[in-house]
């Protein structure tokens, strides 16, 4: 009976306790690392309110989806659909959706763990006063030059993949879920903080403007896969890691609430790091569109100049490694809850077959930042490129469309309804009118896009 099915890997503590994992999943690199970037690459305004909107009718939707199909499955991804499918009276295959997430988490954390390397090393250099008073050429330089060292890189690669295997193989529920308690509001203070001295750059209404004021002619039909692929990748929505969190969430908590926080808690920050970025990004007259070393080549720029910016710079790259960490573990929670399901592995074991694996297939993400900087596929993508574009703008949508009409269209009304347990029956209906027709539609358009995209990149 499917109400008393329970995870043998344990419980979260509370609904809390869940908020705060999935909202430790959520919040990491994509809100302050990719975010900023991506929204810099893509002209601003345009892309965050496609973002905003993906958020709303996509993200929601499908992480209460996610939820939902993991607690009542009680497994990793792969068995919970094997098993819900089957208690539908569907096919076994549907097992596969959960297969391909727990790849999309492999490849997603292999690069990752590089940038979560990086943060690392900028742990470092801030504390140690490296760029008190640089310019900000001198900020720029110095992070071209960490990236075009491998053996550097290598290092602290090795390093966060040893951290994320280390919590793993314990279960996410000793040490984590403390950690995230205390360290998540730490985060949104400091990032206050940036944007009290942002305030103060004289260029804060124009970040303000760049973020806010939609120009739609600077967005593309690549703009626009880009802006709900990071509505994905920001909630760690489309792979299971949700749905793992979900399979250990008590019976009685409400989906739609936990799924509404984390939502809003993954946005916030989201937002209160671009509107801190973009000012000192303009006040020191750089191009808002460098790509990935964005925030690595401004923020330090600005605790060079701030009064106990070797404090609160140190302190801030501490706290997005631990922003990187909480995300890391829930990457793999799915591959190593299943090897532990049924290859009868113990956690440790797992964790470590996992982590290896990962760590070796980061090297090509960490080579593409230098020796193989010059390898690129179809003329224009290196490693790197290529690996995120498949994760973030193909699997993650395509997955989160599958399980949208999983939840939606194929698992009985009785099943989702009993689940969700929304008090109103009209919250319930707008849910599955949003999972049935708008999510599938949107992530449908948004894909066949990639055709153009694709053809744009072999041209
Ligand atoms: N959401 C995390 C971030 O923004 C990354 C992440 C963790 C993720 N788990 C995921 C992305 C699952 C996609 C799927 O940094």
């Amino acid at each position: 009976m499917a109400r008393r099915r329970k995870s043998i890997h344990g419980e979260w503590s509370s609904r809390w306790a869940f908020i705060l994992a999935a909202s430790g999943s959520a919040v990491g690199l994509g809100n302050i690392w990719k975010f900023p970037y991506l929204a810099g690459d893509n002209g601003g305004g345009a892309f965050v309110l496609i973002y905003l909107i993906s958020v709303a009718v996509v993200g929601i939707p499908i992480m209460m989806a996610e939820v939902m199909l993991g607690r009542r499955g009680r497994q990793s991804p792969i068995n919970t659909m094997r098993t819900l499918a089957a208690e539908e009276g569907l096919s076994r295959h549907w097992k596969w959706l959960g297969g391909a997430g727990v790849a999309a988490g492999f490849l997603i954390l292999s690069y990752y763990s590089i940038i979560a390397g990086w943060t690392l090393a900028y742990v470092f250099h801030t504390g140690s006063g490296t760029f008190t008073g640089a310019s900000a050429e001198a900020v720029s330089t110095a992070f071209n030059d960490f990236v075009a060292d491998p053996e550097r890189l290598l290092a602290w690669h090795t390093i966060f993949m040893v951290m994320t295997m280390v919590v793993v193989s314990r279960g996410v529920r000793s040490g984590l879920e403390q950690a995230v308690r205390y360290l998540m509001p730490v985060l949104v203070l400091l990032l206050l903080l940036l944007v009290g001295y942002a305030m103060n750059t004289g260029f804060f209404i124009e970040g303000l403007k760049f973020l806010f004021s939609p120009d739609f002619s600077k967005i593309t039909g690549w703009g626009i896969l880009a802006a709900m692929g990071q509505a994905f990748f920001s909630l760690s929505l489309g792979m299971g890691a949700i749905m793992v969190y979900g399979s250990y969430l008590p019976r009685r908590a409400s989906i739609a609430r936990s799924s509404i926080n984390v939502a809003i808690a993954d946005t916030s920050v989201a937002i209160l790091a671009g509107i801190a970025i973009f000012p000192i990004i303009f006040a020191n007259g750089l191009n808002p569109g460098q790509g990935v070393g964005l925030v690595f080549k401004t923020l330090p720029l600005a605790f060079g100049q701030m009064p106990g910016g070797v404090f609160f710079g140190t302190l801030f790259f501490v706290l997005l490694l631990f922003a990187a960490w909480t995300s890391g573990i829930s990457l793999v929670e799915p591959a190593v809850a299943w090897l532990v399901e049924n290859r009868g592995m113990t956690r440790v074991k797992a964790s470590v077959l996992v982590g290896a694996a990962t760590w070796l297939l980061g090297l090509g993400t960490l080579f593409s930042f230098n020796i193989w900087s010059d390898y690129t596929l179809f003329g224009k993508m290196t490693f790197f490129d290529a690996l995120d574009f498949l994760t973030a703008n193909i699997m993650l949508p395509a997955g989160g469309l599958l399980i949208a009409v999983f939840a939606g269209w194929l698992m009985s009304r009785k099943a989702s309804m009993q689940e969700l347990a929304i008090g109103n029956d009209a919250g319930y209906r707008a849910w599955q009118f949003l999972v049935r027709y708008i999510t599938p539609l949107a992530v449908i358009a948004v894909l066949l896009h990639v055709t153009g995209v694709m053809k744009w990149i072999t041209a």
